[in-house]
């Protein structure tokens, strides 16, 4: 039987006439002549070529439907064929597989509500003068800016255990992206405890915090959008 790696089992990703293999537990099946497998991609998110042992478990169908299927390979061990990594990380991943890919997707919604908390509670504040508004906007700040500390880790942690930080469009503007939030959120936050009514009487300095603020919730809408275009990516035929 055929042995693959992870690099060469993703030349078979059922693209351009390629054809369609995919990998479970060790096997690497054919699926070239399913219709739910057309053009290399299953259910608009998984893509052929790749190893889809964790994927599987999140499937409405148990493993037998890969019996359909041709076994035309394996795939040598996951140590050959994965980048080193710590002996600790590795016992880890294999007893908790989960903590493989979900890290990034639990933890990112926490900076996104948030962001979007400070925009829109500062917006409110403009419009009615409530102060608690403006009070909310800034613990919200501050929530936003610690979360993001753990999105762009766990961030960090995705793209390198499971892209093999590959230097992928998307992960470079998200990277970019994260750490100018960041540093906006932060420096908004330290003018915004310096100055606790840089809002009111609202005067030319209270831009000093407005902008910053203001920006938060379309940056976080550019990472958000260009992580969820690698998890879900939009297919063009
Ligand atoms: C959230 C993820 C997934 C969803 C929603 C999904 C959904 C489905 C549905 C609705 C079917 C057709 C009904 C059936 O045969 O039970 C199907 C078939 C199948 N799925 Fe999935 N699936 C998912 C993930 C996966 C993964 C990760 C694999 C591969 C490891 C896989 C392999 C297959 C195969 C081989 C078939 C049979 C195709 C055929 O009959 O031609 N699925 N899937
Ligand atoms: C505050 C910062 C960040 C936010 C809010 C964010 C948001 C997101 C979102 C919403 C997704 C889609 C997840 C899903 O629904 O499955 C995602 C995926 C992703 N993000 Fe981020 N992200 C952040 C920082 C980063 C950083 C710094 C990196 C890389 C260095 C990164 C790398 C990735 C990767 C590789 C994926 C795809 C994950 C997968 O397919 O499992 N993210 N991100």
């Amino acid at each position: 039987m055929k042995e693959f790696t992870l690099k060469t089992l993703a030349e078979n990703n059922g693209k351009n006439g390629k054809p369609t293999y995919i990998a479970h537990e060790g096997k690497v099946y054919d699926v070239s002549e399913s219709k739910l497998w057309k053009s290399g991609t299953h259910m608009k998110r998984h893509k052929a070529g790749n190893d889809l042992t964790t994927d599987i478990q999140a499937a409405p169908h148990q493993t037998d439907v890969l019996e359909k299927y041709p076994q035309i390979g394996i795939l040598k061990n996951e140590e050959d064929t994965q980048m080193p990594m710590p002996e600790f990380l590795s016992r880890l991943l294999k007893r908790f597989p989960m903590l493989r890919r979900h890290p990034h997707p639990m933890t990112v919604h926490f900076p996104i509500v948030f962001m979007f908390s400070v925009t829109v509670f500062t917006i409110l504040f403009l419009m009615t003068g409530i102060h608690s508004f403006e009070t909310t906007a800034f613990h919200c700040l501050g929530a936003g800016m610690l979360f993001s500390v753990v999105a762009i880790a766990t961030g960090w942690y995705t793209w390198w255990l499971n892209y093999q930080a590959t230097p992928l469009k998307a992960v470079t503007i998200k990277k970019k992206v994260s750490i100018i939030m960041l540093a906006t959120a932060t420096i908004a936050f330290i003018v915004r405890a310096a100055v606790p009514d840089i809002l009111y009487p609202f005067s030319g300095t209270s831009f000093f915090y407005l902008i910053p603020v203001l920006s938060l919730f379309p940056f976080v809408t550019v990472i958000g959008w260009y992580g969820a275009s690698l998890t879900f990516p939009i297919e063009k035929e």
